[in-house]
């Protein structure tokens, strides 16, 4: 992924030689350095340096550069060798004005909603080129910083939701959610994820958008849990100049904002009865009316929805509309719990643990074994984002190579509370395992003599006969 958004620059730019300017077609233009066509470079005045005059926004800049490469006789690149604060008010201005009259974020390609967003409401990448502290940020990141996880975090959150993220499942389970994935991306029809909260509905959304063939348009997440009521209709389908007070220019929505790609409503069990209706008629001819407007807005936008709650329960209590469950249900993705995915936990635990330990920096070789053995058994109520924040936050904290039980911040009283009643502390379970261990151990070198076993073990005959009908010996 490019950083600093490059951006077509078909203007006409000066570059300087030993007779005076020589003019030059742009091609495109970055913060740190421009493309273009010169027909004479041998008359440039040094091999490496030159000093270009760029027309931006009606006034002139002169920008030193240095030669980086020449693609052919005619072609080359040049980086500008000049400070941040002077690039932010040269260069920067100009790549910021452009994306602003193009009204396209030049990461995502979504659409950008207003003149003053700082920042993409769809990828969260910043906008304004003209902050001195961006250039300085951008600058720092490297190539291999992105690929070994080490952004600086002014951007990098912004970077992760870029990147493709590693989606785990090796259990029959999980085999069976990609494979739903892979063929619900196939069609347009809206999608429920169901599953707890940390199982992946978010990851999920973003798999299917990113195998169908929306894929290079945007994908809109909004929460509607997390936003206001009074203001989620305005976030969802925006609204006309003077719709309420303070609405003092028109504004697009989400379902907007996702034309040609994904909306995904996290928590829909949320949405407010009369949202749910307006959501219903959208999904139902692909149009809508901003809020205060009378017109009928398209947007070819494919809905993905998501909850934790049961709607069914919800439905019944006439919480949520009946027809719109049924609109949703349709193609259903269920995603279970992080405790019943087998030996996933133990897989994505190491892969986690190697992967924080290279953002971070650390020498950690591996868990110990009764590290691993709590991960298995612990319960993990936060399923999968639970996990990677208890890895993450023990890497942080240990100071030997591998991280073991003790490192592992889990709540032993949440652990005791298991569902199933058996937790890496259940006694029981301890014991029998030793018990076995020995029956069998003893059963191996007496060649399964029951006087000699009951001897070894210090046990009566019955009791030996018992243990071994126990541990299937008989
Ligand atoms: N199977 C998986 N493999 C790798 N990472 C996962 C997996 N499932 C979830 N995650 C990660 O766990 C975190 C929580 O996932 P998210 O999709 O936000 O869950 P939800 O929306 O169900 O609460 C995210 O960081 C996500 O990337
Ligand atoms: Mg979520």
């Amino acid at each position: 992924m490019r950083l600093a958004p490059r951006i077509p620059f078909k203007r006409v730019i000066y570059v300087k030689c030993r007779n005076g300017w020589l003019k030059a077609s742009g091609e495109d233009i970055s913060l740190f350095g421009v493309k273009f066509s010169l027909e004479r470079w041998e008359e440039c005045e040094d091999k490496d340096w030159v000093k270009l005059r760029i027309k931006f926004n009606g006034s002139e800049a002169t920008l030193n550069g240095k030669i980086y490469r020449k693609e052919n006789s005619i072609r080359g690149v040049v980086l500008f060798n000049e400070d941040d604060s002077f690039l932010s008010k040269t260069v920067g201005r100009i790549i910021t004005t452009r994306i602003k009259d193009s009204r396209t974020c030049p990461y995502c390609k979504s659409q950008v909603n207003d003149d003053d967003d700082v920042e993409c409401p769809n990828c969260h990448m910043p906008l304004d080129f003209t902050k001195v502290d961006l250039i300085k940020a951008l600058r720092r990141i490297k190539l291999g910083d992105i690929l070994s996880g080490k952004v600086p975090d002014l951007i990098k959150g912004q970077i992760c939701q870029e990147e493709k993220v590693e989606f785990i499942g090796t259990c029959d389970c999980m085999k069976k959610v990609f494979d739903l994935i892979r063929k619900y991306a196939l069609t347009d029809y809206p999608v429920l994820i169901l599953g707890e909260t940390g199982t992946g509905k978010e990851l999920t959304a973003k798999a299917i958008h990113e195998k169908s063939p929306r894929r290079n348009g945007p994908f809109i997440a909004i929460n509607c849990a997390a936003i206001p009521k009074e203001l989620l209709e305005a976030e969802l389908f925006g609204y006309e100049k003077g719709a309420f007070t303070g609405a003092d220019k028109q504004k697009r929505g989400k379902i907007e904002v996702a034309d040609g790609g994904t909306l995904f409503l996290d928590e829909v069990g949320e949405l407010p009865l009369e949202l749910q209706a307006k959501l219903l008629r959208f999904l139902e001819d692909l149009s809508f009316e901003r809020v205060g407007g009378t017109d009928r807005i398209r947007a070819n936008v494919r809905v993905i929805a998501a909850t934790n709650r049961n709607l069914e329960e919800l439905v019944e209590k006439g919480l949520f509309r009946e027809d719109l469950y049924y609109r949703l249900k349709v193609l259903t993705i269920e995603l279970p719990p992080l405790r019943e995915r087998g030996d996933d936990v133990i897989v994505m635990a190491k892969y986690f643990l190697e992967k924080f330990t290279r953002e971070q920096g650390k020498e950690i070789l591996g868990f110990t074994d009764d590290a691993l053995e709590l991960i298995k058994s612990y319960q993990w109520p936060g399923n999968v984002r639970e996990l990677i924040n208890t890895i993450r936050k023990a890497i942080v904290l240990t100071d030997k190579k591998y991280i073991d039980s003790g490192d592992l911040d889990i709540d032993v009283e949440k652990l005791s509370k298991d569902i199933s009643g058996k937790g890496i502390f259940n006694l029981k379970e301890h014991v029998e395992k030793l018990e076995r261990e020995l029956v069998e151990k003893a059963f191996r070198i007496t060649g399964g003599n029951i006087s000699r076993m009951a001897s070894m073990l210090g046990v009566s005959r019955p009791t030996i006969y018992k243990l071994m009908e126990k541990y299937g010996l008989l």
